[in-house]
């Protein structure tokens, strides 16, 4: 099944992820796993991951100097995961180095993981923007700037709000993947995030990937949420 739904896989180890994917043991997902889960694991729980057939984002948002940037995503490339990120902050010349580095890494044969920027985190607001990282720009033209940067660096995409997929789609074009975490049921919490949308909508704004964490992970009963997500997406179902 190649839905388009990532499930962000923020757990703190192996044996939550474990419980967590149980209802889905004859499902393939498409998995996230991010700094929480892969501090603590390693290449361990991809390897685990991979021997269960999910598909991988391996969501660590490297921003470093360009040379740290290539090595290690040499690296990462040796692993296998599908898709992997940079933060758009990093600059192109760190950007490009990314690529080169999941290039070299790439074994024979196999496919490079696909490597998409981060614009701005979605808990990040426009008054976080100008107050805190002095960026006197509105949101939406900053995220534009990005991703306009990464696409112009080679990368396949970009990790932004589905409010402003219709305009990168505009400009960076249809095969340009935008992956959007933020996804809430309207019936949900916020949380911590602040630019959020339900499955329904981001399908509507045009999202490559939705990325949806804690709606799933800390429902009742997470695959009837991942259901429910399929339903919306499907405009079966949207509220
Ligand atoms: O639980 P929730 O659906 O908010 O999880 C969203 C996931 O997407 C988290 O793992 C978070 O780290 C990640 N993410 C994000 N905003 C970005 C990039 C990644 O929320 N811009």
């Amino acid at each position: 099944m190649n839905d388009p739904f990532i499930v962000a896989l923020d757990f703190s180890s192996s044996e939550e992820v474990r419980t967590f994917l149980q209802p889905f043991s004859h499902t393939s997902l498409f998995v996230k796993v991010g700094m929480e889960l892969y501090y603590q694991e390693g290449p361990s729980i991809l390897y685990m991951l991979k021997e269960k057939n999910h598909r991988i984002f391996l969501d660590l948002k490297l921003h470093d100097i360009p040379n740290t940037v290539k090595q290690a995503m040499k690296g990462l490339a040796r692993l296998g995961v599908d898709l992997v990120n940079v933060h758009a902050a990093g600059g192109t010349v760190m950007m490009e180095a990314a690529l080169e580095g999941l290039e070299a890494g790439t074994p024979s044969g196999a496919r490079r993981p696909h490597c998409v920027a981060v614009t701005q985190l979605t808990s990040t607001s426009e008054q976080m923007l100008c107050d805190e990282l002095w960026i006197g720009r509105p949101m939406e033209e900053t995220v534009l700037h990005y991703a306009s940067l990464s696409k112009q660096s080679g990368l396949d995409g970009v990790v932004c709000s589905a409010k402003e997929v219709p305009l990168i789609r505009k400009h960076c074009g249809e095969a340009f993947l935008t992956v959007t975490p933020g996804i809430r049921f309207a019936d949900d919490e916020k949380n911590d995030q602040v630019r959020v949308v339900t499955p329904y909508e981001a399908k509507k704004l045009g999202a490559s990937y939705i990325v949806i964490g804690r709606s799933i992970t800390r429902a009742a009963n997470p695959s009837a949420a991942y259901e429910r997500l399929q339903r919306e997406w499907n405009g079966e179902e949207t509220v």
